[in-house]
């Protein structure tokens, strides 16, 4: 079955057995029978944080599941929920309709709802992890669902139980989010808070920050629509003080960010831009020419070309910086 139209990278990749879930009675049955459980399984969502290498050699299981409704409300909260295969930006939206601010922020990523977090998303200050209130999962070594609340999911900076083999099992069915009645908006992101300044807006609407983010990103990133890629390549290292003061006195110009925890995160972006290669490549793949830290595919790319670039960068880095990358995709 052809994944081509199913990743956002563009790259011709086949899966061995494929199965579009609509409901999670399919994954029911799918587990009460034995030639289908035992087959090894891959979750795609939107596929828009996977490089396709080569075929898929499992059962994919597409995640399409519908839905979205208020379901209620929690310590001031209003609670809503979608299902796994709604398309992330078009529930921010519903959100946005029912008058709901708190996911703006997060406006125009893609993929879908289910995908979000795995990685737990995060964009212009803002992580999923801050306005998630609990999901449903089907695990299939007990056939059965269970609901997960944030502790349980242990998220981190693009980072989540469900990359680690202790949940890598695991199908997300619905995510519920709990979006405050006492909205504020979260302009902690200095380009985001600028950027409404510079138009006049003062105190803004949920509406004018989604708005904003849109406006931002397209700027800066390409339309997987037009030009296949994922997104941020490479999640921002995380190093030390230390490692940091050291940089700094060598690369004055450093774009540095402190943690709570006292570490500075780095934009790799910065340090891929530093090593010349934007807008440069390897083959069919290669670096946005306005944002170095996403990879694209200029046409016809092959999942080998996009590795071969991704390391030939890794290299570079480690080089000039002595900092390592560390791919944010999962690599199939
Ligand atoms: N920069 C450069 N050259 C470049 C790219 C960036 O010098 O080619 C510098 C910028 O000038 C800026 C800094 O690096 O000072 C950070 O750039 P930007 O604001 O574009 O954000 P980022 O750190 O590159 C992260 C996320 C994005 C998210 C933005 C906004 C990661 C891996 N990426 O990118 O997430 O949209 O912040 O919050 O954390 C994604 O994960 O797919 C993604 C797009």
């Amino acid at each position: 079955f052809p994944l081509q139209r199913f990743n956002t990278f563009g790259l011709a990749a086949r899966a061995r057995r494929y199965l579009r879930v609509l409901d999670a009675g399919q994954l029911e049955r799918l587990h009460a029978d034995a030639a289908l459980a035992a087959l090894p399984r891959f979750v795609l969502g939107g596929g828009s944080n996977v490089l396709l290498t080569r075929d898929v050699d499992a059962l994919v299981l597409h995640m399409a599941i519908a839905g979205r409704a208020v379901v209620g409300e929690e310590h001031g909260a209003v609670l809503v929920r979608a299902g796994a295969g709604e398309s992330w930006h078009g529930f921010v939206g519903y959100t946005l309709d029912q008058g709901l601010g708190g996911l703006e922020n997060l406006s125009l990523i893609p993929g879908t709802v289910g995908a979000a977090p795995i990685q737990n998303i995060g964009a212009y200050g803002l992580e999923i992890k801050d306005v998630f209130h609990s999901l449903t999962v089907f695990d299939p070594a007990s056939g059965s669902r269970r609901t997960m609340r944030g502790e349980d999911c242990r998220f981190g900076y693009r980072d989540s139980i469900f990359k680690h083999p202790e949940g890598a099992g695991l199908i997300v069915l619905d995510v519920t989010f709990a979006l405050p009645r006492a909205w504020q908006p979260n302009l902690r992101y200095a380009e985001l808070a600028r950027e409404l300044d510079a138009a006049g807006v003062l105190q803004p609407t949920p509406r004018q920050v989604s708005d904003t983010v849109v406006a931002i990103r397209r700027r800066k990133l390409p339309d997987p629509l037009e030009i296949g890629n994922a997104g941020s390549f490479f999640k921002n290292p995380v190093v030390t003080q230390a490692q940091c003061e050291a940089l700094l006195a060598r690369h004055p110009q450093l774009v540095h960010h402190s943690q709570p925890d006292g570490s500075e995160k780095l934009a790799a972006g910065w340090l891929i831009d530093q090593c010349g290669w934007k807008g440069k490549g390897i083959g069919a793949a290669g670096v946005y020419p306005k944002q170095a830290l996403v990879l694209v595919n200029n046409g016809g790319a092959t999942g080998a070309e996009v590795m071969a670039l991704a390391r030939a960068i890794q290299d570079d880095v480690l080089q000039r910086f002595g900092v390592q990358l560390e791919p944010e995709p999962v690599f199939v």
